[in-house]
């Protein structure tokens, strides 16, 4: 018989041991989803044509990210070495971080926001200083004023926001970066396009700001994962050393031309998600569901202490949300994604139907 060997692993950092795992909710492949501010319909036909021609071969190669930086930054009007494409927003975060962040070095972080933030500085020795929104969960700037110390190294600001949709001014940015000289302010235009406002046209003139783009909304692209940072030459080049040559893959290259010239597609769905926006905040507003102004394509809303089961009967009649009640200030509140018209009106007649059903069982308590 074999003796029973105790296993010895290593242990990771104290900082990673205490991380809180992150689990994505799975998707129901036939419900509406509206749980991951994705684009809930699909990306642009150009860019199906493109993928249905790549073959084998194509995918025996490295893939080449130089010519399609240089594509992108042609489009943003930027230099090729003002542009890195990432394997998403979330490999952008990630390695600015790695890039700037020492040990002791501080993270300020307006909350809530996009939860990444805080696991890829869990992911370094710097310490996280929360600036907490008021109620109103309008951009906190007096407070991140207030915050900024001569080790604040990092200033994220996801913008428009998430799960608020609130958003900061052009103003309050370069204020924010004119205060903290020697931070990198990073401006995430995730929801760029439902917002129609960029800090992009800065970037020549503001040394310490860096702006985030995403593929994963707009456009479409979610799954092929594709994002970009855009800064200053002088600050880009230490981002390059530090990200990977190989990252982002060859077909979501393949594909970043084509998504990027259909601007008739692109405009087409964003204006779709804005008419739909306004039709579906008059729909809250009719029900009295306390809603905070959203920017982006989703919208977050006031639910109260039986949010969970809102967000399970949502589920069971087939459309996802988001509950955000374990985000800082977002007690009760839920976050549901813009889609088209005609998917936000099932979503509304879902949503009716579950107030309904929720309130009746209040009454018969
Ligand atoms: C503010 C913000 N930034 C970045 C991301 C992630 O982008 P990507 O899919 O490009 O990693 C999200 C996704 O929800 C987000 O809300």
């Amino acid at each position: 018989m074999t003796e029973a060997r105790t296993l010895l692993y290593p242990t990771p950092r104290a900082r990673v041991q205490a991380m809180k795992e992150y689990h994505p909710p799975l998707g129901c492949r036939d419900a509406l989803r509206l749980d991951f501010n994705e684009n809930t319909l699909a990306c642009s036909p150009k860019v199906r044509e493109v993928l249905g021609r790549i073959t084998a071969g194509d995918l025996t190669r490295y893939p080449e990210r130089e010519p399609v930086e240089a594509v992108v930054a042609a489009h943003l009007d930027l230099a090729p070495q003002q542009v890195a494409l990432t394997n998403g927003v979330d490999e952008a975060i990630h390695v600015l971080f790695e890039t700037f962040l020492e040990s002791d070095d501080e993270l300020l972080l307006p909350v809530p926001t996009y939860t990444m933030y805080e696991v890829y500085a869990s992911a370094t020795d710097a310490r996280v200083v929360p600036v907490l929104a008021a109620d109103n969960l309008q951009f906190p700037f007096e407070r991140l004023l207030a915050a900024i110390t001569p080790r604040t190294k990092i200033i994220a600001i996801a913008n428009p926001n998430s799960p608020s949709g609130s958003v900061a001014t052009r103003a309050q940015i370069l204020e924010i970066a004119s205060r903290a000289p020697q931070a990198v302010v990073l401006v995430d235009e995730a929801y760029f396009h439902f917002h129609g406002e960029t800090v992009m046209d800065l970037l020549s003139s503001v040394p310490n700001l860096i702006v985030a783009r995403t593929f994963s909304k707009a456009y479409g692209l979610a799954g092929l994962r594709l994002g970009l940072l855009a800064g200053p030459v002088e600050l880009m080049r230490w981002v390059k050393r530090v990200l990977s040559p190989y990252s982002v893959n060859s077909l979501a290259l393949a594909c970043l031309p084509p998504a990027l010239e259909d601007a008739t597609y692109l405009d087409w769905y964003v204006g779709e998600v804005v008419q739909a926006r306004a039709e579906f905040g008059a729909v809250l507003d009719a029900a009295e569901v306390r809603r905070w102004p959203s920017h982006a394509n989703f919208v977050l809303v006031e639910i109260g202490a039986r949010h969970a089961e809102f967000v399970r009967l949502m589920s069971t009649a087939g459309v996802l949300v988001r509950d955000r009640s374990s985000d800082p200030g977002c007690d009760g509140r839920v976050r549901i994604t813009i889609g088209t018209r005609q998917q936000m009106r099932q979503a509304a007649l879902v949503l009716n139907e579950t107030l309904a059903a929720l309130r009746a069982g209040n009454e018969a308590q």
